[in-house]
């Protein structure tokens, strides 16, 4: 089997969360694609939702992880991208609810709002959570059509 790869991005306010992350990928049979930010510097960011939104749909990677400090900029922003459906989750039953029902291929973590054992936690059972499909599928076409209206 082709090993998966989940793209990562950051702004200042998530970069050690996405360092902790990083690192567990390995072991979760997962490739990482790390797009910055590289350092503790202010940086903004919509650019790293846009750079991040730009390798999913370049098919670079499977899925995607956003953070910021709170998580609300960068889900925001990389909503705007329509074939982008990216969750901010504070626990483990949202990150298996919004696999099973919204089929979400961004998961959004606040670097300043939760802690790394729960991150660890959500990141874990948002890459290992399949789609349920049936009328969820139904649903979640709903999201692409009403956002061409
Ligand atoms: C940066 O200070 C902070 O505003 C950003 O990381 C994020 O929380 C915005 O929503």
């Amino acid at each position: 089997m082709t090993q998966r790869t989940l793209a990562l991005a950051s702004d200042h306010g998530g970069i050690e969360l996405k360092t902790l992350l990083a690192a567990d990928l390995s072991g979760l049979g997962w490739r990482g694609l790390d797009l910055g930010t590289d350092g503790p510097a202010s940086v903004d960011y919509p650019d790293f939702a846009l750079k991040l939104a730009r390798a999913l749909k370049a098919g670079e990677a499977d899925l995607g992880l956003l953070i910021c400090g709170s998580g609300i900029g960068i889900s925001i922003a990389a909503n705007r991208h329509a074939h982008i459906r990216a969750a901010l989750v504070h626990d483990g039953y949202g990150a298996r609810m919004c696999r099973l029902h919204n089929d979400a291929n961004v998961l959004v973590l606040g670097g300043r709002t939760i802690g790394p054992e729960v991150a660890r936690d959500c990141l874990r059972v948002f890459l290992e959570t399949p789609f349920e499909g049936g009328r969820h599928a139904r649903r979640v076409a709903m999201l692409s059509e009403y956002g061409e209206k």
